[in-house]
């Protein structure tokens, strides 16, 4: 299996999950991060970690975000890992703000 990043993280990248990955399982794209699912050991220790709730197991991954699986499997060969935090982007909004726009 692996952990999957899904749309919260789109146009936040709070990297706060980053820290806490024991295999620098993450990558940073432009907008968000992806797992990778060749690394991912399925600790689930980066699910808490989300202040946007935006990490989930691949079996738990809502019906809407599941084309996430594949785009991180994809995606994450296009960036470089990411093992320390950094400052979110500006665009970036609490979870309570996101639900509030409808997602
Ligand atoms: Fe890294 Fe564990 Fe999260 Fe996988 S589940 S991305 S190994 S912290
Ligand atoms: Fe993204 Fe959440 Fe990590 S917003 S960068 S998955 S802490």
């Amino acid at each position: 299996m692996t952990y999957v990043v899904t749309a919260y993280c789109d146009t936040c990248k709070y990297t706060d999950c980053v820290e806490v990955c024991p295999v620098e399982a993450f990558h940073e794209g432009p907008t968000m991060l992806y797992i990778n699912p060749e690394t991912c050991i399925d600790c689930d220790v980066c699910v808490a970690q989300c202040p946007v709730e935006a990490i989930y197991p691949e079996d738990q991954v809502p019906d809407q975000w599941k084309d996430y699986v594949a785009t991180n499997a994809s995606e994450c060969k296009n960036y470089p890992t990411i093992s320390e935090k950094k400052d979110p982007l500006p665009t970036a909004r609490t979870l309570d703000e996101i639900k509030a726009a409808g997602g």
